[in-house]
């Protein structure tokens, strides 16, 4: 199995699947932004990288286009959104149904959307956490393939508590990949999670 990484800029949950020893083959890293600091950590491991720069397609659906002929060129059984910053169209979505999936910085379904630490602590909750889950065209709204929960303390800043929420990312990113990888979790026809897994 092989598998296409999304970024848009620091890449560490990116970094975090390549240092993994994943049961799959990362085949490439494809950025929306050329500057995005995730390209070199990449292409100084040999993974092969692309740019498709969102700013050169006049609309969405052909900026689509044009990203799914990046990823179709490495034919991958997933493609893993991290810290990927663009909104999908509904058919780009459908057309990878069950094979893309994303890493999102709450307890989903609470905070979807950005500046999801500081909107926790303006609510004063006392746990937050990440949750992977398949991409459906609701934004950060698909099933929930797992999650991991942190504590949030007095004297949190969006700064303290994004680095917590950020080391169970990387953990948990890479759990998901390993079942998806291994057929331990899929999205079955009712558009629900299935699993065999045994861990
Ligand atoms: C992560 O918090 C991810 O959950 C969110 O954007 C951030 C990206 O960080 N969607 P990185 O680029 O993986 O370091």
């Amino acid at each position: 199995k092989s598998i296409v990484i999304l970024i848009s800029g620091r890449g560490s949950n990116m970094q975090a699947l390549l240092e993994a020893n994943l049961p799959c083959r990362i085949a490439a890293v494809i950025s929306n932004r050329a500057d995005a600091q995730g390209l070199e950590i990449a292409r100084a491991r040999g993974i092969p990288t692309a740019v498709v720069p969102h700013r050169d397609y006049a609309d969405r659906a052909s900026f689509d286009t044009a990203l799914a002929a990046a990823i179709d060129r490495h034919a991958p059984d997933v493609i893993a959104l991290a810290g990927f910053m663009r909104i999908l169209t509904d058919q780009f979505v459908e057309r990878y149904r069950g094979k893309l999936i994303n890493i999102h910085p709450s307890l989903l379904p609470a905070y979807p959307g950005i500046d999801t630490h500081e909107r926790a602590l303006q609510d004063g909750i006392k746990i937050h956490g990440c949750t992977v889950h398949f991409v459906t065209p609701t934004l950060d709204h698909g099933p929930i393939i797992i999650q991991a929960a942190v504590p949030v303390m007095r004297d949190d800043t969006p700064q303290t508590l994004s680095v917590r929420v950020l080391r169970e990312e990387h953990r948990i990113y890479t759990q998901a990949i390993r079942w998806l990888c291994r057929d331990q979790v899929w999205l079955n026809e009712q558009g629900r999670i299935s699993s065999n897994r045994l861990e």
